[in-house]
């Protein structure tokens, strides 16, 4: 079995490999940033945060991908009300590339869906791994990928949070949520090479800022203080009662009502997300692109 420390260093180097290559595009603002949402435990809102994000994304005129990286329990399409006739297993089984599979939504997001009942992704042996980074690479005409994984600290979730330039860890304020968010983190820490990617946390279903603030000092500490990992808070999000039944419609919450809590909510982390892409990964030169249209 190939060890799974080493399949991670490779795609580090495959993603910086990929980052020298396109380092003309991305002066042309042509690379897609990879946003991976992913978590300890189960339920605790990946899904909704993943296709709500994108939605705030669009809003903000970026061109969006969504895919759902589930191939055991795949949530993306069904939240969306859509069956889409190819998804990731025919990807990974080369009878598709991923721009064909990639459907557009009514939401003006385009998604990739994954498959239900088949057995993990985790399976995949190298070649299949390689092909996979490289299809996603294809997507680049995209502004923003986002990648929805599983629960859980599976290798292949591994590998998506090693191919993102940003994994954002979701948890609630359950102890539960909070002890699994934190043992993802740790993993992180020691098997991903995690300095040129941005690790971020978002606590989910919360009543109070208060109780927010309380869940993020604690993990922040942690992991700053036992794992020497620098975990950036971008935000919260309510628990709100429109979430649950914009799910029942399977329609986003961001859809049924852009001005619930939970939906602004979204916005400002989206907000954060924009900050902190020109701090870390445009700086300087990006930013004088930005405001003057040269370097
Ligand atoms: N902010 C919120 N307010 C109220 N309910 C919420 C909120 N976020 C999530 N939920 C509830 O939690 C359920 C699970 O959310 P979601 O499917 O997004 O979680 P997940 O982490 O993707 O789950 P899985 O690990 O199974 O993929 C939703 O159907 C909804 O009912
Ligand atoms: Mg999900």
């Amino acid at each position: 079995m190939e060890d799974q420390a080493e399949k991670l260093r490779e795609i580090m180097r495959q993603k910086k490999d990929a980052e020298e290559r396109n380092s003309s595009d991305v002066k042309e603002g042509k690379r897609a940033r990879i946003i991976t949402i992913t978590s300890g435990k189960g339920g605790v809102g990946k899904t909704n945060v993943s296709v709500n994000m994108a939605l705030a994304y669009a809003r903000l005129g970026k061109k969006v991908v969504v895919m759902d990286a589930d191939l055991g329990l795949a949530n993306v399409n069904v939240m969306l009300n859509m069956i889409p006739k190819w998804n990731l297993y025919h990807v990974i089984r080369k009878q598709k590339t991923m721009k064909e599979i990639m459907v557009e939504t009514e939401y003006g997001i385009s998604i990739v869906a994954g498959a239900s009942g088949f057995s993990k992704i985790a399976n995949l042996n190298e070649d299949e791994r390689k092909g996979f980074i490289d299809e996603l690479n294809t997507l680049s005409n995209a502004d923003i990928i986002i990648i929805d994984t599983s629960a859980g600290v599976s290798s292949s979730v591994l590998d998506f949070i090693a191919a993102a330039d940003d994994a954002v860890i979701i948890t609630t304020p359950e102890p539960t949520a909070i002890t699994d968010a934190y043992g993802i983190i740790k993993i992180i820490a020691t098997e991903i090479d995690s300095l040129n990617m941005g690790l971020k946390l978002v606590v989910n279903r919360v009543k109070t800022v208060a109780e927010a603030k309380k869940v993020a000092d604690r993990m922040t500490n942690i992991a700053g203080q036992f794992l020497n990992l620098k975990v950036d808070y971008l935000g919260f999000i309510y628990d709100d009662a429109v979430v649950s039944h914009a799910v029942l419609r399977q329609r986003p919450f961001m859809v049924i009502d852009p001005r619930c809590k939970a939906s602004l909510c979204v916005r400002h982390i989206v907000g954060r997300m924009e900050k902190s892409d020109i701090k870390e990964s445009g700086g300087f030169s990006m930013m004088m692109k930005r405001f003057f249209g040269r370097e």
